[in-house]
């Protein structure tokens, strides 16, 4: 064989990297239940994002073609990697394969981030709510490692609600790790000190039980973190990121308190972005 020739593994792998359009590397995997599980790419040199922001990711099909989803970037703008927090669904198109993924192999990744999720989209305020469920802490995973989350707000609250208590651990440890990171400590100026976390199930017993929605309306979350009842739009802003169920709740709780819906265009008091649809 001549020394030109490529190998067959040669081969395919340069195929597989000119077939797959936008491919960044695998560099973490983590399985956090066999719902969840966490992974990190490289992250293209030309891709700028801001905080809670998505992208669309995926793998080539069978077919050759790209299979793409919605993905909120759940690292900060800052970092050099890119981070992701899944869902597994058995049968689910993209994340029936993408659960498989292995450091060293490649996803698709369209530098094109969007999204509703960010500082601009929220007018001036004081005390800054993350209301999550589910996979819906992924963009907030994010904006808690965001240097102007905490330079803009004197409180930062995040809540996060799911099912199970295993369900919470991704972002229990992340709010852990966030509170004692120097690094951190020292991009926001100690600023992660601010951070609260107010975790709560549903169907397993733990620590705090309820849906967010009713954990509001009989006034248990302000008791718990010694806050006045309700939601005010002159200190109050809030972001959503949870089931279109979730969604259009906490949608009218707010508006019964008089906060109005904000987007990049029209800065306002609270922002919500789906986590999922169906
Ligand atoms: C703006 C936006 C941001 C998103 N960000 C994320 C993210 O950061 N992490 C993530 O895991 N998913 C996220 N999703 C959902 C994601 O786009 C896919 O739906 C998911 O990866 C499943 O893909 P699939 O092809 O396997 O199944 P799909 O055919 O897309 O979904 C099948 C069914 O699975 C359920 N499902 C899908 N996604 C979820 C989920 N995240 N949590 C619970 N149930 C779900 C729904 O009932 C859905 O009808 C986001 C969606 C949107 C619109
Ligand atoms: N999580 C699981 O163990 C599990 C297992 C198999 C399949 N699934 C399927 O996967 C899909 C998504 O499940 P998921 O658990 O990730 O998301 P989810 O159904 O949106 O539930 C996540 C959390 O949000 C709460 N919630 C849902 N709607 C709400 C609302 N309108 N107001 C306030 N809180 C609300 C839920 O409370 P409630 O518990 O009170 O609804 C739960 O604690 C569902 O179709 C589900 O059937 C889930």
């Amino acid at each position: 064989m001549n020394d030109m020739t490529p190998s067959p593994a040669r081969t395919d792998a340069a195929s597989a990297t000119r077939a797959l359009p936008d491919a960044q590397t695998v560099t973490d995997v983590t399985h956090w239940t066999d719902r969840l599980f966490s992974f990190k790419v490289t992250r293209p040199a030309s891709l700028r994002f801001r905080s809670g922001e998505f992208v669309m990711i995926g793998l080539l099909k069978d077919d050759g073609k790209p299979l793409l989803r919605a993905y909120s970037i759940a690292s900060p703008a800052w970092d050099d990697e890119l981070e992701f927090y899944s869902i597994k669904v058995q049968d689910g198109p993209l994340t029936s394969r993408l659960q498989h993924i292995q450091p060293g192999e490649q996803i698709i990744l369209r530098p094109k981030p969007v999204g509703t999720l960010v500082h601009d989209a929220l007018l001036p305020g004081k005390r800054l709510w993350f209301f999550s469920t589910g996979t819906g802490i992924a963009p907030f995973a994010s904006l808690i490692r965001e240097p102007q989350t905490y330079s803009d707000y004197d409180e930062v609250i995040l809540t996060h609600t799911c099912r199970d208590v295993a369900e919470l651990e991704y972002g229990r440890r992340l709010v852990e790790q966030v509170k004692s990171d120097e690094m951190l400590a020292e991009l926001t100026e100690g600023g992660t000190s601010k951070l609260r976390y107010y975790p709560t199930t549903t169907r397993e017993e733990s620590p705090k039980m309820g849906r967010i929605t009713d954990l509001i309306d009989n006034g248990t979350l302000f008791d718990d973190l010694g806050l006045p009842h309700g939601l005010s739009p002159e200190t109050d802003r809030a972001m959503v990121c949870g089931s279109i169920g979730l969604n259009t709740d906490l949608k009218a709780i707010f508006e019964r308190h008089g906060l109005r819906e904000g987007a990049n265009s029209a800065p306002a008091e609270f922002v919500v972005e789906k986590a999922f649809v169906g």
